[in-house]
């Protein structure tokens, strides 16, 4: 079995995506060990929790400093010993010891097709208003590996969604998820587990 770790903060959907792709078969061999959010009242760990999956919260407010807090969560995730850790809505900056131990073994589902509205200041719904701002026509999702910078390390996986004319933040971000990420992260977590996915040079190469 390969095994993950889920990191959440809200409603979960793309946790959900997992799930459900687990229990199908669509992603085989792959046990959810721990879902942990930084949020209590993540809709999350609810979603966990129907599933049958322990899940956890480790919040920033509960420790002195960010230290700790970052001390908290290599220990939860380490404690369990996951193959992989998936990022899935995980609004949180990622403690660069994790980053360290679990070189291209951290995955992370972003919002829009990276590079564009990635970076600092892009999360969740923030995206999608700055996709309708600027007026671009397409966007989409990106499942990438994570490195020591924001959104920049190695795209794993990327699924284009048209924008429409009438779109609101809301109605473009439920678009992107049903059409991109709820695609493209229980497909590239297949992939990995199946062991088809390898980084060269900074890029990621998928086995026929
Ligand atoms: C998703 O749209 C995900 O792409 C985004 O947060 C949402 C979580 O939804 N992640 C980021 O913006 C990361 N920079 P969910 O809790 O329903 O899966």
């Amino acid at each position: 079995m390969f095994k993950i770790v889920v990191c959440v903060s809200g409603g979960g959907t793309n946790l959900q995506a997992i799930i459900d792709g687990v229990r199908a078969g669509s992603i085989p061999n792959v046990e959810i060990l721990r879902v942990i959010s930084n949020n209590k009242s993540a809709y999350a760990l609810e979603r966990a929790k129907q599933a049958g999956i322990e899940g956890i919260c480790i919040a920033p407010r509960d420790y002195a400093d960010r230290e700790q807090f970052n001390e908290a969560l290599l220990y939860a995730i380490d404690e369990v010993g996951p193959d992989l850790v998936v990022l899935a809505g995980f609004l949180v900056t990622i403690p660069p010891q994790l980053i360290r131990e679990y070189e291209n073994r951290i995955i992370n589902i972003h919002p829009s097709l990276i590079p564009a509205f990635s970076g600092t200041g892009y999360y969740g719904l923030k995206v999608h208003e700055a996709v309708l701002k600027r007026g671009v026509k397409v966007t989409g999702a990106t499942v990438h590996f994570v490195d020591d910078g924001m959104d920049t390390g190695p795209i794993i996986m990327q699924k284009a969604v048209q924008v429409l004319r009438n779109d609101t933040p809301e109605t473009l971000q439920r678009r992107v998820m049903e059409e991109a990420e709820w695609v493209i992260l229980p497909w590239s977590l297949a992939l990995i587990a199946a062991g088809a996915v390898t980084v060269e040079d900074g890029k990621v190469c998928i086995a026929e």
